[in-house]
Parts: C-alpha cells; structure tokens; sequence
C-alpha cells in the first residue's frame, strides 16, 4: 500500500493544530526540519515537533536538513518524533551510523536521505540498517519546487536492493510529488510519498490523499 506523508511546511503555521487535523486520512506527517547552513532556508526544530506531538496519533516523519545531525536526533526522538531521517551528505559516515544508531536506541525508526546530486550508492552502507530511505526530487530547502523525474532511475535502484537483500525498508520520495507524478514514483517503487503543496494547495484534502494514495 502506498502511504502519504503531508509535509506541513505548507501548512498554516499560525493554525498549525487545525492544518495537522486536516491530515487525519494521511499515514504520517513529515515535519522539515532546516538549519540555514545545510541548506538555505530556516523553518522549525525540536520545540515545534513536541508541541504537535500531541495533536495527531499519526507517526511523525521528521526530516532533518541540518548540518551534523547526530548532535540532535536524541532530542527529535525525545520531542515525539516517530521516524528521523538524516542526509547522508551532512556529515560523515560514522556519524549518519552513529546517528542511525542512536534514534534505534530511542526505539524509533532511522533512515537516510540523499540530494539530487548524491547517487544511489551513497545509500549502500548504511541500507541494512535503515527504516527508510528518502530520496529528494527537488533540491532541499524550499517546498513548491518542480518535481525531478530525473530521479526515478535512483529510486528504481534503490528498491532493487531492498528487495534483492529482502530488508524491511521504505522508500520515500520528496518534492514536488503531486497527482502528475505520483505514478512515476510509485512505479519506480517508491511506497511512501510526501506532498506538500499537492495536498494544502487542494481544496478537498481527504479526497487529494486518497488520489495520491492511488
Ligand atoms: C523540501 C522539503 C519537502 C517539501 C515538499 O526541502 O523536504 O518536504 O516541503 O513540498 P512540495 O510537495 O510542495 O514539493
Ligand atoms: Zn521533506
């Protein structure tokens, strides 16, 4: 089954709770976390995911576009994080383990996230202990962007080796995902889609996440 995470970076941040009710009917709520260092733009950290934690039953996604984010994956899980998520370009790789590691500890799910310009590959090591991997259709950092199906290729690949290794590991896309390419993604294998625009933008938000959820 195909999942829908909305991220609320198009929500009404003034009415935060309300626009979190209006995704009861997704599978997760995906928070984006940036640092304006990792990438160009600031939006919401640790205080924000604990005061929504108690607003939604739905698992929230968080991923974070932060700089080193080992220094902070406890306290996402702390705040009421269900699944974070790391860029494997923001630190080294024995951290993005130590990392993956330490969110595992908390008892919460661990994943990774590659950029448009990171390949398939940079997944690899890290794929066996993975939850998910987020592969970007944008560049990160802003939501509205045009979708890249440029990336289907990469997403095909990676759910090649989860399903030849027969890991237990989502594969979510981000950016741009809309009822236009929701079946790119889906038919390169992708089972877990955010939408931020295609689902606030809608005037009937329950009937746009059955649409995308095919
Ligand atoms: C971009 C964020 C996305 C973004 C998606 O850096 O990671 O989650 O909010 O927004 P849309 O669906 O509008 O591209
Ligand atoms: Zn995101």
């Amino acid at each position: 089954m195909i999942k829908i995470s909305p991220s609320i970076l198009s929500a009404d941040f003034a009415n935060l709770a309300r626009d979190i009710e209006r995704i009861a009917s997704a599978d997760y709520v995906h928070v984006d976390v940036m640092d304006g260092l990792f990438v160009p733009n600031l939006t919401i950290g640790i205080p924000v995911v604990k005061a929504i934690r108690p607003t939604t039953a739905l698992p929230l996604d968080v991923h974070l576009m932060i700089d080193r984010p080992v220094r902070y994956v406890e306290q996402f899980c702390d705040a009421g994080a269900d699944i974070v998520t790391c860029h494997v370009e923001a630190d080294t790789e024995e951290h993005t383990r130590e990392a993956l590691a330490k969110v595992h500890a908390k008892g919460k799910r661990a994943g990774v996230v590659l950029k448009p310009k990171t390949p398939a590959e940079a997944a690899l090591p890290f794929l066996d202990d993975c939850d998910i991997v987020l592969v970007m259709t944008v560049e990160p950092g802003f939501g509205g962007q045009s979708f890249m199906a440029d990336m289907m290729p990469k997403v095909a690949q990676i759910r090649k080796w989860i399903d030849e290794r027969g890991l237990d590991c989502e594969l979510e896309v981000d950016g741009g995902v809309g009822l236009k390419t929701r079946d790119a993604c889906v038919e390169a294998g992708a089972n877990v889609l955010v939408a931020g625009s295609a689902v606030y933008g809608a005037e009937d938000i329950p009937a746009r996440i059955r649409a995308l959820r095919g």
